[in-house]
């Protein structure tokens, strides 16, 4: 696979980050949305693959772009596969609140779990903490032990956690255990990378939230080297039959970064409002700068790009 597809990522990124960011704080999630999935499809188009989105806005009867089976790119080799979450929080960007993010991931074809709109569990911590997690484990049990590989106090960690009350009961375990928590209002995929990223002062993301955000994290973690596990929650008999549908037939396995996101990977994630991984889209005379991480699972290579957009130039924004 072409390495300078990294770069193409970005570009598509940044295009949703620069569409949204205008919705930031307005209170209309739908439209802060519509305006990053439409641009994250325009600039899909002018990049060399043959893609077909995985991971996507939804069915094709539920979405009008970047639905799961939808083709994208320039038709041009290689074929692959793309998880797309043109603006993850939603919620956040409409309140104008932290950690919302444009993202995007690529794997040669058949590289991504097929994973249904529904729950997954997940523990995610860095690298020095690969090998050592355990999601059947209590956090406590978690906690030592990553606090052991990271050779620090279980009370020096911090484990971010969705504020959910279905989360009431390892918020209490966590606390027991002596761990510090920061609880977000929404967005699992950007603190799941940040565990992986030293300064970023985050150890562990931990719980249940979107399925879909678990392989784009995963893309991510694999090519940071990241410990990652994720395991499919059923609400319903409906939800194993759509699972079943996209091919899930084990019902209680385990996945690993690697499984949910295998081969060549790429990814790369723009801030749209601040957080502990990126900065916000920041508006200027004439133009604005956003913040995008990128990586490739091959190589490793992970860079923060720091980018000034000129929109007299880009009169398209
Ligand atoms: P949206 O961007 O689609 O609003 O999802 C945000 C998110 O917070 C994800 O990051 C998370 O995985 C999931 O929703 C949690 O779902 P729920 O809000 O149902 O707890």
């Amino acid at each position: 696979m072409d390495r300078n597809l990294a770069l193409e990522l970005v570009r598509v990124t940044e295009a949703a980050a620069l569409a949204c960011g205008r919705w930031v704080g307005k209170g209309d999630k739908n439209s802060a949305d519509h305006a990053a999935t439409e641009a994250m499809r325009r600039t899909l188009d002018s990049i060399d693959i043959n893609g077909t989105v995985v991971i996507g806005e939804g069915e094709m009867d539920e979405a009008p772009m970047l639905y799961i089976g939808e083709k994208v790119g320039n038709d041009g080799s290689p074929e692959v596969d793309i998880a797309v979450d043109p603006l993850e929080g939603t919620n956040t960007c409409a309140k104008g609140m932290t950690g919302a993010i444009t993202t995007i991931a690529l794997a040669p074809r058949g590289g991504f779990l097929h994973a249904p709109d529904m729950y997954m569990d997940k523990i995610a911590v860095g690298p020095q903490a690969y090998g050592v997690i355990d999601i059947t484990a209590p956090p406590e049990e978690n906690l030592k032990r990553v606090a052991e590989a990271k050779n620090c106090y279980v009370q020096d960690l911090t484990v971010v956690i969705l504020d959910r009350p279905r989360h009431e009961k390892i918020i209490k375990e966590v606390r027991k255990a002596g761990a510090r928590i920061h609880l977000i209002s929404d967005g699992d995929v950007a603190p799941a990378i940040a565990a992986t990223v030293a300064e970023s002062g985050v150890d562990m993301m931990l719980g249940i939230g979107g399925a879909p955000e678990g392989v784009l994290a995963a893309a991510a973690l694999k090519c940071m080297g990241g410990g990652m596990q994720g395991r499919l929650v059923f609400l319903n008999d409906e939800e194993k039959d759509r699972a079943r549908a996209m091919g899930i037939d084990d019902f209680d396995r385990i996945y690993s970064a690697e499984e949910m996101a295998g081969g060549d990977v790429f990814f790369a994630a723009t801030g749209v409002t601040n957080g502990e991984l990126l900065r916000g889209v920041r508006y200027f005379s004439g133009g604005a700068e956003t913040h995008s991480i990128v990586m490739r699972s091959k190589s490793r290579t992970v860079r923060f790009i720091k980018a000034e957009h000129q929109f007299d130039f880009k009169p398209v924004y």
